[in-house]
């Protein structure tokens, strides 16, 4: 079991919840018929508890014009009607709580909907006392362009106000202006207004754009790839701008907890954002989501990120798939032998792990038809609904708002509880191993957490608690390899459920991953 020092943060596994594709509650479906809700969450909490995570993320579900299906919000205070009521939003989280379960919301800081009440006023003239609650100008103040649609720049102009402003997303999301103070205090009430209700926590949504750097352009590189505007916004104000959230968070007792989602495909600018402890508690880490599944590029990730974070005292994330990005396994190729080897590293490396919903039946992304593409951003394959059952509409009450994923006839969660064998089963396993076993909670420290360096072809590391030591060991390849350090170790879980129970002898497996444990006394 995890040290009762440390903070839950440290040991959970976090469970994204896309909630418009989660699930409908039969008893009490919501106003647009195939959309999940927060009721639906609550009838199925049962099942994530019988998976064993131990928090869940749930993406926005504020009130929204739904623009970027819940990224675009129009009031930070209130629950959409598509997702439910505050009520509703109550009772998930008691239900939440009372299954020991935390529960963390996504705050979107960076801009709100165009349909916001401060934007609404801040268009309406240069004079209104929330003139200068958003970033407007006469012309554009530099050559950035939105992240999406691809190629729009990102100052769009407003006949109202006959004036530019900025948005680094859709024209429906203009950006916030942090340089007044107004606003700064504003977004805090708001943590407030949940933190107050009781969330354990907040995913902070492009927390790297807080801080903006406006006289300076992008380099050509950014217009060339159709990337949004990335490389100037690391700006010391975003980290003065972190620390007095952290502050707010800090001033409520529980442990209350923050990951920022901070898009930057670099490990050290990444491992800024814990601060000295006074920033982020945690932050996403995009250049080990973006890794090819390569033994030599995941351990070259991991030992990066690991030594950065080490000097730092700080606790690294692990994360493979979201709701912005396709699936891993789709990413990897398809074949479910290195979904689950991927699982297998995922939730036994040092720090928090995060899974995608849907990640746990091996989900593949969906065939979207052209007719059937709702996201500006392009993102709809990998939010695919949740098949819950084998029948026509899967566990939902109506026809879902996009198509389910090919496989969903057999790989849906009714399928696969039938199934040991099944990747749900593995999941499971995997998870009830991490939270009982205090090696895969113990730090990041050398004595603690070390990767062997067998050969580039396989990836394997050792973590250990007194005298108990646990190796994960990680091979895509064909090729056998020397037991080396693992000799006599006792295979607990593998891709292949022959070797579980068998005991590492002079080679290790091709094709293969496994967890495997040997007392140091032995
Ligand atoms: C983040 C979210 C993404 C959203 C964007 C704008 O990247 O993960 O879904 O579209 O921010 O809020």
């Amino acid at each position: 079991m995890p040290s009762s020092s440390q903070e839950w943060w440290k040991s959970a596994v976090v469970y994204q919840v896309y909630p418009r594709s989660f699930a409908e509650s039969a008893d009490a479906p919501g106003p647009t018929l195939g959309v999940g809700t927060l009721a639906g969450i609550t009838a199925r909490l049962d099942h994530l508890s019988w998976l064993g995570v131990d928090a869940l993320w749930l993406s926005p579900v504020f009130r929204s014009p739904m623009a970027d299906f819940g990224y675009d919000v129009s009031d930070f205070c209130d629950i959409d009607p598509t997702f439910g009521t505050l009520a509703d939003f109550d009772r998930l989280l008691a239900q939440a709580h009372a299954r020991g379960i935390k529960v963390i919301l996504d705050w979107v800081p960076n801009h709100t909907s165009d349909q916001h009440p401060w934007f609404q006023e801040s268009r309406r003239d240069r004079t209104n006392p929330k003139a200068d609650w958003y970033v407007w100008r006469d012309e554009p103040a530099n050559n950035w362009l939105a992240s999406f649609p691809k190629g729009e720049p990102a100052w769009q102009f407003d006949e109202q106000r006959g004036q530019y402003y900025l948005r680094c997303f859709l024209k429906e999301q203009p950006d916030l202006n942090w340089d007044n103070p107004d606003v700064e205090a504003a977004m805090h009430d708001t943590l407030r207004f949940w933190l107050d209700r009781g969330v354990d926590g907040f995913r902070m949504d492009v927390v790297h754009l807080l801080g903006k750097a406006l006289t300076h352009d992008d380099p050509p590189i950014c217009r060339e790839r159709g990337w949004g505007h990335v490389p100037y916004n690391d700006q010391p104000a975003t980290h003065e701008r972190l620390r007095n959230i952290r502050r707010v968070l800090d001033s409520y007792a529980g442990d209350r907890t923050s990951v920022g989602e901070v898009y930057l495909l670099d490990e050290a600018a990444m491992a800024d954002y814990y601060g000295t402890g006074d920033e982020l508690h945690l932050s996403f880490n995009f250049r080990f989501l973006w890794a090819p599944f390569e033994p030599g590029e995941l351990a070259t990730r991991i030992r990066r990120t690991i030594d950065l974070l080490r000097e730092r005292g700080a606790w690294p994330t692990w994360v493979l798939s979201n709701h912005d990005v396709p699936r891993h396994r789709q990413r990897y190729g398809g074949d479910e032998m290195l979904a689950r080897m991927a699982a297998i590293m995922l939730l036994t490396l040092p720090g928090t792990p995060f899974m995608y919903q849907g990640e746990e039946l091996g989900l593949l992304d969906a065939v979207i038809p052209p007719e059937r593409v709702v996201d500006p951003g392009l993102r709809d394959r990998c939010r695919a609904p949740i098949p819950w059952d084998s029948s026509p509409l899967h566990g939902w009450v109506a026809e879902p708002w996009l198509p389910f994923a090919e496989e969903a006839g057999s790989r849906n969660v009714a399928a696969q509880l039938a199934d040991d064998g099944s990747m749900l089963h593995f999941y499971r396993r995997l998870l009830a191993l991490r939270r009982a076993t205090p090696a895969l909670h113990a730090d990041i420290d050398p004595v603690h957490f070390q990767l062997l360096d067998h050969s580039p072809d396989l990836l394997a590391w050792v973590r250990s608690s007194g005298s108990d030591r646990w190796f994960t060991y990680v091979n895509p390849s064909p090729r056998q390899h020397p037991a080396g350090s693992l000799r006599g170790a006792t295979i607990v879980i593998a891709t292949d459920p022959a070797l579980e129970g068998t005991v590492v002898n002079s080679e290790l497996p091709g094709r293969a991953a496994f967890v495997a444990r040997r007392d140091g006394t032995m």
